[in-house]
């Protein structure tokens, strides 16, 4: 539709300012630090600077916009800017001061919430909900595009087996199917129907590919897999939401099978391009085509240049090494011009699609006000996060009694700074609503104490709070820096003066309720076993002690249901339901595939999550049409209060030419059930659905027993099989 213009712009380009397309900047920091922006976020997720700290310094520091560089048309886009002021400054200078007023795209990290903060990913993947991930892609979008921000770095569906990869918080869990879906609709809330329309964020899904399947569960670390299983496990999720339209796509900071991803053609031209269709803009990782050098995979920065635009690498993010070294390639002939102009063609494309070059003004500083941080957006970010959280333990404690006294111990209830979680950059922290915060806020009746000190439990406190109360709340798990980009963990146990004050807690002799606020599963066997009631929170969000106090007092029925498995040890990482059954599948016999010293069952399975009604399934059924299977099931709310339930169905391939996985999530659905209540729930399967990768890496489907599982999680279904 714009090839035209794009083409007769093009022409009209020099080679330098082609190459300022492809030039991504970051805003420098040449205050108090004399940093660049990367290095203080690095700085900010190693905890040198806290978030608050990082937020200021974005703020008052005064920053560095390469403007020189801006004036003469060598910068085509910015990853950072975060206000419509700024925003609209640089945009006036791209559109007025440059030779050929080419508007700037401007990308941004709003990855579940821009200053309205929802739940971190996982936690909203355990809500099963597409109407819901939607909705929440919509309004971060708003609120995003009010701020000038053209386009996300998101959604990330890097599908993640492995507890101890920290970004693991980022995507929707360990499963391909969910992360197909979660990806798919949240391009749809972000992009909507027409990119031209003010309140429309480019979808830049990441990281392709396969990141989370990281070696050792170690950020950045190597990948390597056969293709059949990539093709099956990893590609998909990508693939839906090229699918569902993302106009952007980031590569994986990691190599696939020794290719890094930001050189690697395979991916970039002949999987996307090729096969996918794709027309949209590949982006770089921050700093990532100069890093080709610490791969090894090239020499030096002018050979990653070379290397990365030949692969099909678009946009250089903040390495200036395109900036440096495409035009002096060009003339030497070392890359031909007509690849520079197709990754040129690509992103002015993008900026077509926009009507910036109509429109390249899309906000002001009036609509910002008006639209960040709405009574609507602090609405659903509550929602959000209540259908997030997942009942884990429930020994007839919860829903507690309007009036109940809570005893809050642990610093995770108090600290409006941890419930954002640890991609949230654009965060307004003060406005967050701690667990603490809502007690005050609803006139609950509460005492609180931090409980520990520098990791020292105090036994006095504890046994005071315990004194004065009805009910403990025990605020455990995890810091928002222990997950999150450069976060992975060698141990996903809760660290020891949290287990010595849940047993402080335990002693007084009072109900017990843990909250976990994390990132990843952890490994919680002992509070598993000892604690009455266990509620996982995640880091839910601006809202996250009224959508707390929401579901401890039953104004809402927990409903969510865990996207990851939820391990006892460690040491089992990774650990995840789609798993194969081997020749010895574990058992009481010695010589079976099993661990001596833990057990082989999660403590928690793959979908599980508890209510407070309880539903129970009766008469699956399956009718083989002609090219699909149309499945139904009978679910009752057997309970007396209203719910809503998610239904899984996994399917298993029970012989084929290799091995399968002994179940594989197929379809869900989530349906409200009132109290006594029972539906009909049906599923439809293509056939096609059910195939795999052969030898000769062709998609088959082969005749046979296929075995369909549905239930209320992984483990807890019913069985019938149909013969193709
Ligand atoms: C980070 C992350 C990526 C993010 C990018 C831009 O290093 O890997 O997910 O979008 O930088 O901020």
């Amino acid at each position: 539709m714009y090839e035209e213009r794009i083409k007769t712009l093009i022409a009209q380009m020099t080679i330098n300012e082609k190459a300022g397309q492809l030039q991504q900047c970051g805003p420098s920091l040449v205050g108090a630090f004399e940093v660049s922006f990367e290095e203080l976020l690095d700085m900010m997720f190693d905890g040198r600077i806290s978030q608050e700290e990082f937020g200021r310094l974005m703020s008052t520091a005064e920053q560095d916009f390469h403007e020189e560089d801006l004036k003469a048309g060598l910068i085509g886009s910015y990853n950072g800017i975060d206000n419509a002021a700024t925003a609209n400054r640089l945009q006036k200078i791209a559109v007025e001061e440059t030779r050929l007023g080419i508007p700037l795209l401007f990308g941004y990290d709003v990855i579940h919430g821009f200053r309205t903060i929802t739940p971190i990913p996982l936690a909203e993947s355990c809500a099963w909900d597409e109407e819901l991930w939607e909705k929440t892609a919509e309004m971060a979008a708003k609120e995003a595009t009010a701020a000038g921000i053209h386009m996300t770095f998101a959604p990330m569906v890097d599908v993640a087996k492995d507890a101890r990869w920290g970004r693991i918080s980022e995507g929707a869990g360990e499963d391909t199917y969910l992360n197909e879906r979660y990806g798919a609709v949240k391009v749809a809330g972000f992009q909507g129907e027409d990119l031209t329309k003010k309140n429309a964020m480019i979808a830049c899904v990441k990281h392709f590919a396969a990141y989370g399947a990281a070696e050792a569960g170690r950020d950045y670390n190597r990948v390597d897999m056969s293709l059949q299983k990539l093709y099956e496990e990893y590609l998909p999720p990508y693939e839906a939401c090229i699918k569902a339209g993302a106009r952007a796509i980031m590569a994986a900071f990691n190599d696939i099978n020794g290719v890094p991803c930001t050189v690697n053609a395979s991916l970039l031209t002949d999987i996307l391009r090729k096969s996918w269709g794709f027309t949209g803009v590949t982006v770089s990782d921050a700093n990532a085509v100069a890093e080709c050098v610490n791969h090894g995979i090239v020499p030096d920065r002018r050979s990653a240049a070379k290397e990365a635009l030949n692969a099909g690498m678009n946009i250089d993010m903040t390495s200036n090494v395109y900036s440096e070294n495409l035009a002096e390639l060009i003339e030497c002939g070392e890359v031909e011009e007509d690849v520079l102009d197709q990754a040129v063609a690509n992103v002015l494309r993008l900026k077509y699609e926009l009507g910036l070059f109509d429109y390249p003004y899309r906000t002001d500083e009036k609509r910002e006000e008006r639209e960040t941080l709405c009574k609507e957006y602090r609405g659903l970010a509550r929602e959000a996060a209540a259908k997030s959280m997942v009942l884990l333990k429930n020994v007839g404690i919860l829903p507690l009694k309007k009036g109940t006294r809570l005893g809050i111990v642990g610093e995770l209830a108090n600290a409006k700074g941890e419930m954002t979680g640890a991609w949230a950059i654009g965060a307004d922290v003060e406005a967050c609503i701690s667990l603490v915060d809502a007690c005050r806020i609803q006139n609950v009746p509460y005492t609180y104490g931090a409980g520990y000190e520098e990791m020292m439990v105090n036994k006095e406190e504890i046994k005071k709070i315990a004194a004065e109360s009805d009910v403990l709340i025990a605020a455990i798990g995890e810091h928002k820096e222990e997950s999150g980009e450069a976060a992975s963990r060698a141990d996903i146990s809760l660290p020891e003066y949290q287990v010595t004050m849940l047993n402080y807690m335990l002693e007084t002799g009072k109900p017990v309720v843990a909250v976990l606020f994390n990132g990843r599963p952890l490994a919680i066997p002992e509070a598993a076993e000892q604690i009455p009631a266990i509620l996982e929170a995640w880091h839910p969000g601006t809202e996250a002690g009224n959508a707390l106090l929401d579901i401890l007092f039953g104004a809402v029925n927990p409903s969510g249901k865990l996207t990851t498995t939820f391990p006892y040890t460690t040491g089992q990482c990774p650990m995840y339901y789609a798993h194969i059954n081997t020749g010895r599948p574990g058992g009481k016999s010695k010589f079976t595939s099993k661990y001596l010293d833990t057990p082989l069952e999660p403590v928690y399975p793959f979908g599980y999550g508890l209510s407070y009604t309880n539903y129970e399934y009766s008469d699956l059924r399956i009718i083989k049409k002609k090219d699909a299977a149309r499945i139904t099931v009978q679910v009752q709310n057997a309970g007396r209060i209203d719910g809503e339930e998610i239904v899984q169905c996994y399917v298993q391939d029970v012989s084929a030419k290799r091995v399968r996985p002994v179940k594989k999530l197929i379809a869900f659905k989530k349906r409200e059930i009132k109290a006594g209540e029972t539906v009909s729930v049906e599923f439809t399967v293509p056939f096609d659905k059910l195939g795999y990768f052969n030898d000769e890496m062709q998609y088959v489907v082969e005749p046979g027993e296929f075995k369909f599982y549905v239930g209320k999680n992984s483990e807890e279904c019913l069985a019938e099989s149909i013969v193709l």
